[in-house]
């Protein structure tokens, strides 16, 4: 494990930019006070820094950075590549994106830029040259922050244009883009290159936003690739910059967790530390939130740093409630506890004006230092002090490994068919919170990871299986490994073609069942599973019509036509076994498949006691950090494993409970 601080950063967005000076001087006195260590900063300023095309300003980000060199901070340097400045888009409109709808945008809002813009990577790459060649030997900048949240599409003529050359690298003839979209379908067959184009909602695009689907899923998946590919090389240019001017301080940018439109996985490769801003709303379960952390640290298998999370509450969703007392600090060592290396706020000083002034932060804009949310930060600036470098590139051993893969997030998403109800991210995570409540550790991994890593993998609606993925799960199991798949698996290949000869296609042999047909369930409907070993659960969503091709069935339908034929799974496979889940069970249903397939993986939980606290550990040279976490709202018992021993956030012995929102670290 890396880490590449010397410190746990704490701090987060801050934007002196848009104070007087007299406000800075009073920042400094209360983030010392609140144990703050790190300022994010030049996140949004590139109108500040560059007021015209030909003139360049620096000087105030050069106080800026004075000051919190001299005061010691770990400087995040952002790059303000994020919002483009206005007079780049009047003197330059091409260089706004076009929407999903097919709308050129005028300037405003931030996240605007068309990524295929030669005009934009220009101007951005001239700004980022500036900043890396004035700040590049700066020995207070920790980190450089890349743009910021990479989203949003563009469908203008110039990606168009980039597309169909990405088309051309990737399938070299037109006829292979055919056949890879079965373009035979509706009539769609390409004659010439410059027919093809972007898969807008003027064209095979429907739907809206995230929920929105496609008429020809092979080109909008290619769409998506290519979207997430062209931000990429968007970050990859800004990278290369800043490399030339500062060879060693590593580079992010700022992900967001499940976010749908960039596949991470490939753009960890290229960034040296990942981080990410977490924002639950007030229902987020608290295993979802895990299984974020989890899938971050996954991208790099290794720790991360939380860019961003609001100290109080948020503006932009629809409830934003206060986190309660002590719910702030219990997030935080969360995070950590999921491999985190710094905490980081949005944002330092709450905003006067425009859309983020409701958003928390940690100086209220009662300017004063003795509010509730301000003491909390600084309770927890003093531990995170305490703990100074101990936890710093801490690994989280896992024996589970659970795939996520954004091919099959769009793909998956895109489908018309069987069912609208089916959601990759509630999928993957209703098998996560198994194992969290569990308290069994968990990698998500992506679909070309090493699997021999592992005891056991998890992979529901690995509906994409992409070439080599099923030989690999193969060998896996052949070697004694244990597998759990299910309905919506092995059904395409890399194009959303049908992997022809009965589902589950090349999944098929190893799981040793072929399903026929595959019943939707409405929300109002449902069946019943009955398990072979006695007891009963509900179950719905779609019901897998299932033939046993050497499987047992663990479990059986016990209503409709296929009443008695098998419902869920279990076949040995060389050393190894794998499981198929052929519906969707009931909360109840699912822990009663996933405890025999725990047994058969002999994967050991963390604690053996049942307890609705999170439990989690790291470990680094031989030590192992144990953390212990009340998320639950009410008080809890304390585990009878962890009695007695020295809580070393607060150098206090562990009593018989945990009130809400306690948050203990042990030390083994
Ligand atoms: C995102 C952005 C920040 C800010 C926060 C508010 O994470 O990166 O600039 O807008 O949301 O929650
Ligand atoms: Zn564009």
């Amino acid at each position: 494990m890396k880490t590449p601080f010397s410190r746990m950063l704490y701090g987060g967005d801050y934007n002196p930019n848009q104070w007087p000076r007299e406000v800075w001087e009073e920042d400094m006195r209360l983030f010392q006070k609140a144990g703050i260590n790190s300022a994010t900063v030049n996140v949004f300023s590139w109108a500040k820094l560059q007021p015209n095309e030909g003139t360049y300003d620096f000087s105030e980000l050069d106080d800026v950075i004075d000051m919190l060199g001299r005061e010691n901070y770990d400087i995040v340097l952002a790059t303000s590549t994020g919002a483009m400045p206005a007079w780049l888009v009047k003197n330059y409109p091409e260089v706004a994106r076009v929407d999903f709808e097919g709308r050129r945008h005028k300037f405003g809002q931030r996240h605007n830029h068309c990524p295929n813009s030669a005009v934009y990577q220009k101007f951005a790459g001239k700004l980022v040259e500036e900043l890396a060649r004035r700040y590049g030997k700066n020995p207070h900048i920790a980190c450089w922050h890349i743009n910021n949240e990479y989203n949003t599409g563009c469908y203008c003529e110039n990606c168009e244009k980039a597309f169909r050359i990405w088309l051309q690298k990737k399938y070299g003839t037109l006829e292979a883009v055919n056949a890879a979209w079965n373009t035979e379908f509706w009539g769609h067959t390409f004659h010439e290159w410059d027919e093809i184009v972007a898969p807008s909602s003027l064209s095979d695009g429907m739907g809206f936003g995230w929920t929105r689907k496609t008429a020809f899923a092979g080109i909008s998946i290619d769409y998506d690739r290519f979207l997430s590919d062209s931000l990429l090389e968007n970050y990859k240019m800004e990278r290369d910059i800043i490399r030339r001017y500062d060879p060693d301080t590593p580079i992010t940018t700022n992900l967001m967790g499940t976010y749908k439109g960039l596949d991470y996985f490939k753009w960890a490769k290229e960034m040296d530390i990942v981080s990410w801003d977490n924002y639950p709303a007030y229902n987020t379960p608290w295993s979802e939130t895990a299984m974020r952390h989890d899938l971050m640290r996954g991208l790099k298998g290794q720790p991360f740093m939380l860019m961003e999370q609001t100290p109080s509450q948020q503006n932009w969703q629809a409830y934003n409630s206060l986190k309660r007392p002590g719910q702030m600090r219990a997030q935080s060592w969360q995070t950590v506890a999921h491999g985190a290396d710094t905490i980081q706020f949005f944002q330092l000083r709450r905003s006067k004006g425009a859309c983020e002034k409701f958003h928390g932060a940690v100086i209220s804009h009662s300017g004063s230092g003795e509010t509730r949310v301000f003491r909390e930060c600084a309770q927890l600036g003093a531990e995170l002090q305490a703990l100074g470098d101990q936890l710093l590139g801490a690994g989280n051993p896992a024996e589970v490994g659970v795939l996520f893969d954004w091919d099959n997030y769009w793909a998956l998403e895109y489908t018309s068919g069987p069912s609208v109800d089916l959601k990759y991210c509630a999928q993957i995570h209703q098998y996560y919170r198994y194992f969290y409540e569990k308290h069994i550790p968990v990698d998500m991994i992506p679909v070309d990871a090493d699997f021999s890593r592992y005891k056991a993998i998890v992979a529901p609606v690995l509906y994409m299986v992409k070439e080599s993925v099923a030989e690999a799960l193969e060998a896996f199991v052949e070697a004694g490994g244990t597998l759990i798949t299910g309905f919506m698996s092995g059904i395409v290949d890399q194009s959303d073609n049908v992997h022809l000869g009965g589902y589950p296609g090349p999944l098929r042999k190893l799981c040793g069942v072929w399903a026929e047909e595959i019943d939707a369930l409405a929300p109002e409907q449902s069946n019943t599973l009955r398990f072979a070993g006695g007891g009963e659960s509900k179950c719905g969503l779609l019901c897998d019509i299932l033939h046993l091709e050497g499987a047992q069935a663990i479990a059986s339908y016990g209503g409709d036509f296929y009443a008695g034929t098998p419902a869920v799974t279990r076949n040995n496979c060389g050393k190894g076994v794998a499981y198929y889940v052929g519906t969707q069970p009931d909360q109840d249903g699912l822990a009663k498949i996933l405890d025999q397939f725990a047994q058969d993986g002999g994967l050991a939980p963390l604690i053996q006691e049942e307890t609705p606290l999170e439990v989690v550990r790291r470990v680094k040279d031989g030590t192992e950090f144990w953390f212990i976490l009340n998320l639950t709202g009410q008080p809890q018992p304390a585990p009878e494993n962890f009695r007695g021993e020295t809580d070393v956030l607060t150098g206090e012995a562990v009593g018989g409970q945990l009130k809400p929102f306690d948050a203990l670290l042990v030390k083994r």
